[in-house]
């Protein structure tokens, strides 16, 4: 069956001695639960927390990547720059991504195929805003993002994703989706999936939430059958915080 996975993303917080220190507090938590977790530290100090997490049992993660294998990109980061470091999951599609730097449908297109020649696993994030929501087009608006920008997939290439829901009137707001909210989304999408991959494939994808998850909600949103775990911001940032959330299943 599918994982559960809590995974931090850090954005563009934590310098270098900011980010020693968080690993070094987050090795000293205990995991109970049987959640995979990762955290995504920004581009510069991959290769130090690669480095401090060696031996324990948190996967250091990309937040991003470009669709380029090479080239001309003045500032950019490749797939297989990642990968030469060890690093083996890329987010991609965050909405702070699509928001502030214009990512579309058809960029994500290019770096997801290229996150997965480079043998990357994906954590491909989408999510309606508040306007959709408000009126209604919510499932629409999921629908078209994951059939848009991944419907293309062999069944073999499933096997490297993972989907995170994350409404964008949820992220950073402290407005949480209902557990009954983000399951009725979550359940949309493995339903979408099967109708065309088959239930085999949609059974097996993990579907995270992500949307202002602490350690007061963690537990009820992880609760539901199609959660599977969360993409964590704001509390990822803290070391107990975080593991509150991985020990909520
Ligand atoms: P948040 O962010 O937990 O701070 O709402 C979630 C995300 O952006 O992935």
């Amino acid at each position: 069956m599918r994982n559960n996975i809590v995974a931090g993303n850090w954005k563009m917080n934590n310098d270098l001695s900011q980010t020693k220190d968080l690993i070094s507090d987050l090795k000293n938590q205990t995991k109970t639960s049987d959640a995979e977790v990762m955290v995504a530290p920004s581009f510069i100090n991959l290769q130090e927390a690669i480095k401090q997490t060696e031996n324990s049992e948190i996967e250091v993660i990309a937040q991003n990547m470009h669709f380029a294998e090479n080239g001309a990109y003045t500032g950019e980061i490749s797939a297989n720059m990642l990968a030469s470091i060890g690093v083996k999951t890329s987010i991609l599609g965050h909405s702070e991504r699509r928001a502030y730097f214009n990512e579309t449908d058809e960029s994500l297109v290019k770096k997801v195929d290229t996150a997965l020649i480079n043998k990357l696993r994906v954590i491909f994030c989408f999510g309606e805003d508040l306007d959709q929501r408000k009126s209604g087009e919510h499932f629409n608006v999921v629908e078209s993002q994951i059939k848009n920008a991944l419907f293309h997939l062999s069944s073999e290439s499933w096997k490297n994703l993972v989907l995170a829901y994350e409404p964008v009137w949820a992220i950073g707001t402290g407005e949480t989706a209902s557990p009954e909210q983000a399951q009725n989304m979550h359940a949309f999408i493995r339903k979408t999936i099967a109708n065309t991959h088959g239930d085999d494939l949609a059974n097996s994808v993990s579907i995270l939430y992500g949307g202002s998850v602490k350690p007061s909600n963690a537990k009820e949103i992880f609760s539901k059958p199609d959660v599977d775990g969360g993409l964590i911001g704001g509390a990822s940032l803290k070391a107990e915080d975080f593991f509150a959330i991985v020990n909520a299943f």
